[in-house]
């Protein structure tokens, strides 16, 4: 399929996905996001692919959904629609890693999307935001529930209902994002994150990212059953033996995803 408003590059493992559409600061219409669906799609079944990376550009990740696509739309027509049910779905169901690589503004759904990512590196000039208030709504793809798990309900309060922005400093400490680099780095960084979970075993690397994400669907003890029931499983695989082999033998282990 050949795409207008993200670009896909493949290479060394890694499928790297920039949202691209300059005017309009990346906001995600429904060809954008159906694009980026259908590339996650692929780079999902393609046997190439053992890390995705998401990005946008210098100036943002995304200022959020389209206002100019919803502005006219009726209560009647988002309802029936269900506006924005499916694309969260649709990245959810990726089952290999996904990093966001986040410079500028991710605001809106930009920050609900970077959320929806495994997780988040930026730069020091990102910028996290839930202003939607300041348009009569609030958000819809996670930003007053995924945004409360991950930095608590004061500081999600905060941004969902003044909609202040916060910077990538407090977005590290709050424990938004994972690392913030200097600005020209953030690629070189993201890249470098992504090469190393390709090195891994694919299965073990899904195996972790359903464990983990799991930790925000179920109790305690639910997931900790699931934890060591999937971690037992790892045991079936060749690549558990060639992983302990590689240590006890001094060596780099060769993951062959069996
Ligand atoms: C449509 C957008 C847009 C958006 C920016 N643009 N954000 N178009 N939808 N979300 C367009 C502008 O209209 C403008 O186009 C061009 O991008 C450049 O933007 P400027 O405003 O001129 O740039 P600047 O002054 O640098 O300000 C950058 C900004 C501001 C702070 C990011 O654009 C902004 O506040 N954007 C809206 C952020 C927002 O409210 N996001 C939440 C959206 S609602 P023209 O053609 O005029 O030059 C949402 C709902 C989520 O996300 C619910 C579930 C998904």
């Amino acid at each position: 399929m050949a795409y207008e408003t993200i670009i896909v590059e493949v290479a060394d493992h890694v499928a790297l996905v920039t949202l691209n559409r300059p005017d309009a600061m990346n906001a995600l219409n429904d060809q954008l996001l159906g694009e980026l669906a259908h590339a996650l799609q692929e780079a999902q079944e393609n046997d190439k692919v053992r890390c995705i990376v998401i990005t946008g550009s210098e100036k943002a990740f995304a200022a959020g959904a389209d206002i100019k696509m919803m502005s006219e739309k009726t209560f009647t027509e988002v309802f029936l629609g269900d506006l924005f049910a499916d694309e969260p779905s649709a990245i959810l169901r990726i089952r290999k890693p996904i990093i966001a690589a986040v410079s500028g503004y991710a605001l809106g759904g930009g920050c609900e999307l970077a959320m929806m990512c495994d997780f988040i590196i930026c730069s020091d000039t990102a910028k996290f935001g839930q202003p939607e208030i300041n348009l009569g709504v609030m958000a819809g793809m996670g930003g007053s529930q995924r945004l409360t798990r991950f930095i608590g309900k004061s500081k999600a309060m905060d941004m969902n209902l003044t909609g202040r922005f916060m910077d990538a400093e407090e977005a590290e400490r709050s424990g938004l994002v994972s690392r913030v680099v200097p600005a020209k780095k953030l690629m070189e960084e993201a890249m470098s994150a992504a090469a190393k979970i390709a090195e891994k075993s694919m299965i073990t690397t899904m195996a972790v990212k359903e464990a983990v994400n799991r930790s925000y669907e179920t109790t305690l003890a639910e997931g900790l059953l699931f934890e060591r029931r999937v971690f037992h499983s790892l045991f079936a695989t060749e690549d558990q033996k060639e992983g302990m082999a590689a240590f006890i033998e001094k060596r780099e282990p060769q993951f062959r995803d069996k």
